[in-house]
């Protein structure tokens, strides 16, 4: 029984805890948040700390998963590190090059491993578009085209923390990248700054144009324009809200599409009471009383990859690529101008 940790049990590492607490194969030994009520609420029957430091003198971890803001993500893969334990970071792993740079030392110092949190990677569509495009479906690439679009109520808990690109782009730069893994020449963003960025700070909607030095192009779309009430309900409890995501790959002789968009929804409700509901039954949705989707499929491939020592299927220099595209996303809204990513290769 691999001895599994969770720190920070806020919306995600609860959903982390959960799942590990439902593995037959893994203990949820300890979680950690810095407040307590957090911590309880994903503690499911696991020792709650407060400290993350007394978490790892103490709890005896074979392995962490890291679901804290990205801002404290070096310094708590550092400690885990220093702990001896195998990590699971949340995307984007780390708001920097730097910071993934430091995080991908320090696992490899201690000979641990390194996953990144990239979820759309266990997303059954998004897995078999890409061994469709690598089969050659499409021929020679031309675009891709990714979108990612959310009610903006949880757009507010990033506040001062984060940006849309950080929560939402990153998530489909790593899938552009992983589509397309050639070198990227320019990278030009163009953002909304309306009514939800008063609200929260956080870009609307943010336009991305990658393009590839092979001349391939891809447009990436993130965004929190759906309305309120598209994701916020009462009943059914226990569904999550879908999103508005899709991502096609084009080419000279095909395309690839995964559509989990609106009109595309697999399960909806519509009642008197609170009108149209559509689920997103991709990530975490539960079945018979457990966790199944991506994410569970996530947490189980890292702790496949504990057990057998094996290379995780999306690491530290998935990372480092899907962070430089939005850092280079980032300093192009700020100026306005395209920008070349640093060091992606
Ligand atoms: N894979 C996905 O689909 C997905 C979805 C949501 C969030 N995320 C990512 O997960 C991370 C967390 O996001 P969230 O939405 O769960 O945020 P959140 O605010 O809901 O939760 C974060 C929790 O971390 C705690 N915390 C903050 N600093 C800490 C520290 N140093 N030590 C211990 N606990 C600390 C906070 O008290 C809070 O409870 C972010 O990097 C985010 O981008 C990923």
């Amino acid at each position: 029984m691999l001895r599994v940790g969770v720190l920070g049990c806020g919306a995600i590492g609860a959903w982390h805890a959960r799942i590990v607490a439902e593995r037959a194969d893994a203990e949820l030994a300890a979680v950690c948040d810095l407040k307590e009520e957090a911590a309880l609420s994903a503690a499911f029957g696991a020792a709650v700390h407060t400290e993350p430091e007394r978490f790892f003198a103490e709890a005896g971890l074979d392995a962490v998963i890291i679901a804290t803001p990205e801002d404290a993500h070096v310094a708590n893969a550092q400690a885990a590190a220093a702990a001896g334990c195998h990590m699971l970071v949340e995307k984007p792993v780390a708001i920097d090059a730097a910071g993934v740079d430091a995080i991908v030392a320090a696992a490899e110092a201690s000979g641990l491993i390194l996953m990144a949190g990239h979820v759309e990677r266990f997303e059954t569509g998004s897995a078999q578009l890409v061994d469709a495009v690598r089969q050659g479906v499409c021929g020679r690439l031309a675009g891709i085209c990714a979108r990612r679009q959310f009610a903006p109520g949880e757009a507010a808990r990033f506040t001062g923390r984060s940006t849309t690109l950080r929560v939402l782009g990153v998530h489909d730069f790593d899938l552009v990248r992983w589509v397309h893994p050639a070198p990227v020449e320019s990278v030009y963003a163009d953002g909304v700054e309306g009514a939800i960025f008063e609200r929260t700070g956080l870009h609307d909607h943010v336009f991305t144009t990658i393009r590839f030095a092979d001349g391939v192009v891809a447009s990436v779309e993130s965004a929190w324009t759906l309305p309120r009430a598209y994701a916020e309900w009462p009943s059914p409890g226990g569904w999550s809200p879908a999103g508005n995501n899709r991502l096609d790959v084009f080419g000279a002789d095909g395309f690839v599409s995964n559509d989990m968009g609106l009109r595309g929804q697999q399960l909806v409700a519509f009642d008197d009471a609170y009108g149209f509901r559509a689920a997103g039954i991709r990530h975490q949705p539960v079945v018979h009383g457990r966790v199944t989707g991506a994410l569970a499929a996530e947490v189980e491939h890292f702790l496949a990859c504990i057990r057998q020592e094996a290379k995780p299927i999306v690491g530290g220099p998935d990372a480092r690529r899907a962070i430089a595209l939005t850092d280079a996303a980032e300093r192009s809204l700020a100026t306005g101008r395209p920008v070349k990513p640093i060091a992606v290769v």
